[in-house]
């Protein structure tokens, strides 16, 4: 490949055996990272970053991708159990790979870039369930938060807000060609299907050189869906919350 933009740089992609993660890992080898992909519990992000250290030497990019989308209820029926138990893969999960992170490109003194996938439920309400918006929400807070302290050591953290791609996640939902028909439907710009891989260029972007001075950012890969009315998202409030009117 002519001017790969990772050659030589260590990443860490948590959630890569599908989706967007895969496409992510894909792209990342092609332009010459060493990639090493990782589960998210506690003690797996720890060993896998101190794995990936003494393998190659160090840790560039972290990209904390793994994600669920949790059950999609009512508020009045919501389950409690899988309330925690988003926010525990979406919220925590993430915390836990930017500590682990952050603390190898410290201890390295690596100016690394922290990654997360985010989503437009991290902005707006109404395009996933409620403890997905929450998580998202959450996720998005602490990339801000994460970032302010993290930029003294020259350690970037920033998240990707795609919207709807045909991924293991959507298909529990709608099958592939309607989720791209979807979204391509919803978006401004027009004569393109949002596919994993071009979220996969924008995690390349904020992993390379190309985003030295960007960081605490949140980049938003929705064809301008989230500078329409809400009109634009009433397909999915029907499908996580039900019809318009109460039907009792
Ligand atoms: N697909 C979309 O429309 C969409 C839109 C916005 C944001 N996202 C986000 O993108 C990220 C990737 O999702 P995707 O769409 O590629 O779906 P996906 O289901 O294809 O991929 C998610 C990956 O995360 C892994 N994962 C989930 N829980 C895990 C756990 N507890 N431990 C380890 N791995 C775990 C899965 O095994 C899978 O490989 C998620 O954070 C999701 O919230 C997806």
């Amino acid at each position: 490949m002519h001017n790969p933009r990772l050659e030589g740089k260590v990443a860490i992609i948590t959630g890569a055996a599908s989706g967007i993660g895969e496409a992510t890992a894909r792209l990342f080898a092609e332009n010459g990272a060493f990639v090493v992909i990782a589960d998210i519990q506690d003690e797996l992000v720890e060993e896998t970053v101190s794995r990936a250290v003494q393998q190659y030497g160090g840790l560039h990019i972290m990209y904390s991708n793994a994600g669920i989308l949790g059950q999609s209820r009512s508020i009045l029926e919501m389950d409690m159990v899988d309330f925690d138990h988003t926010m525990a893969v979406n919220g925590r999960g993430t915390a836990l790979a930017i500590k682990h992170a952050a603390r190898a490109m410290v201890a390295n003194q690596t100016r690394g870039s922290i990654i997360c996938t985010a989503s437009l439920s991290s902005m707006l309400s109404g395009s996933g369930p409620h403890a997905y918006t929450a998580s998202k929400h959450a996720l998005l807070g602490l990339v801000k938060s994460a970032s302010t302290e993290l930029g003294k050591y020259g350690i970037r953290v920033n998240c990707i807000s795609p919207f709807g791609v045909a991924t293991g996640m959507t298909r529990k939902l709608v099958d592939d060609d309607s989720a791209e028909k979807t979204t391509a439907s919803m978006a401004i710009l027009k004569g393109i299907r949002l596919k994993a891989k071009h979220v996969a260029e924008a995690a390349l972007y904020l992993g390379s050189d190309d985003s030295t001075f960007v960081t605490g950012h949140n980049l938003v890969v929705d064809g301008g869906v989230s500078i329409t009315g809400s009109d634009s998202l009433s397909f999915f409030r029907q499908l996580f919350f039900g019809p318009a009117s109460p039907t009792s």
